[in-house]
């Protein structure tokens, strides 16, 4: 067994959930539940597997064999079901890189990306910087029956509208959903790229968080639905966020219209962003080969992390309430109950509580009274931050 509750510091380690506090919240002493890795060890096997290269003092280019990406075909195809050839993966340094590159490369003046906030922060901005429209379809909160927003479903009659436009080239999704933590089922996907297709627009599907589905959800590629799905994706996967190797960055694409794909690969291939370091190669190979167990006890101990978080609010703090994730770390804290305006709930996550949280307004529209929170941290650490809200709201 793996030790999930184990403290390991990180501060002084240049990382930026513990030692970008002061930069971004203008105090060092926080805890940090904000930026999206995890506080767990990487796992043994990867931490072995690049002692062992690193212990070879020389680091000259590597080569990319086909066992690179048989054994990430190998890992898609047994998580997901997804069967794909191996010829249709490249690496990518990033997958936030990887979508501003192919805003940069598919897109021209005048050109519009369609974004479903709330929604991680750097599908707008990459857009945005870089000169092109952004058009919002929010995202549509659906209610229990006591009244508290449970989950969130896409307006397809907005997007349809919104793609009718023919300025409208892209669509970044995010499968599954950050910060909400939706799952998305397959009949919506499907009827995303019969919307796409009709209308020319390309769908960026951005994956990255598929390997930590929770609850019994099972993840859908976007690309796997239909035949529509297929011909106008690019998919972003990684081991990045389930191993906790964020640092090292190793991302890949999928594309399987061969149209799209010669387009694109042939340029990646061309300026070398398809070309991986050494590490990334090493730390994936070992992840995909060696982690399956250490990931499915990281999901056992995450899960348990967000039924004590859910529990521990709707017992203590019933004003705030877990929209409970069905995928990965982050839990959605849905704070309007309180009746604080933004300014005044980030004064009271930060000054009075001392904690580092992602502030909901900085996911765009539908964020205003929601906070993110990372729940990949040893339970105990996730304790100490509720009581610390607690008091802090008592007071
Ligand atoms: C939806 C989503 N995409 C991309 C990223 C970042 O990926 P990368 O570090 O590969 O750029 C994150 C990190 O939180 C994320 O939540």
């Amino acid at each position: 067994m793996y030790d999930f509750d184990k403290i390991t510091g990180r501060h002084g380690t240049g990382c930026v959930k513990y030692d970008g506090l002061e930069g971004q919240f203008g105090h060092a002493d926080l805890l940090p539940l904000w930026v999206a890795d995890m506080d767990f060890e990487t796992g043994d096997f990867i931490v072995d597997a690049l002692r062992e290269r690193i212990a070879h003092p020389v680091f000259g280019y590597p080569e990319v064999g086909p066992e690179y990406f048989r054994t990430i075909a190998g890992w898609v195809e047994k998580l997901h079901g997804w069967k794909v050839d191996p010829e249709h993966f490249r690496f990518i340094p990033g997958i936030v890189r990887g979508f501003a590159l192919l805003e940069h490369f598919l897109l021209g003046k005048g050109d519009k990306v369609v974004i479903q906030p709330p929604v991680y922060h750097p599908f707008r901005i990459t857009a945005q910087e870089q000169g092109f429209g952004v058009v919002e379809n929010p995202l549509v909160p659906i209610y229990g029956d006591d009244g508290f927003l449970e989950t969130y479903k896409m307006d397809l009659g907005g997007l349809e509208r919104i793609c009718g436009d023919p300025a409208v080239k892209m669509l970044v999704l995010s499968n599954p959903h950050n910060p909400c933590g939706v799952a998305w089922d397959a009949g919506t996907l499907a009827a995303v790229a019969d919307i796409a297709v009709a209308n020319g627009v390309t769908v960026i599907s951005d994956e990255i968080h598929c390997e930590m589905m929770l609850g019994g959800a099972r993840h859908v590629p976007f690309a796997s639905v239909s035949g529509n799905a297929a011909k106008c994706s690019v998919t972003f996967m990684a081991p990045t966020k389930t191993f906790n190797i964020a640092g090292i960055v190793s991302s890949y694409a999928i594309i399987e219209d061969p149209e799209l794909r010669d387009r694109i690969f042939g340029w990646l291939d061309a300026t070398e962003i398809s070309y991986p370091g050494i590490f990334s190669i090493t730390a994936t190979m070992a992840a995909y080969t060696k982690g399956a167990r250490w990931r499915e006890e990281m999901l056992e101990y995450v899960q348990a992390n967000v039924d004590f978080v859910d529990g521990w609010l709707r017992e203590n703090l019933p004003e705030i309430r877990a929209v409970r994730p069905q995928a990965s770390f982050l839990i959605w804290l849905d704070c309007r109950r309180l009746g604080l305006p933004q300014e005044e709930l980030n004064d009271l996550f930060v000054n009075k509580a001392r904690l580092a949280l992602n502030d909901g307004t900085m996911f765009g529209t539908g964020g205003e009274g929601f906070m993110r929170l990372n729940a990949g941290c040893p339970r105990s650490v996730l304790a100490e931050a509720l009581r610390s809200l607690e008091k802090a709201l008592k007071q």
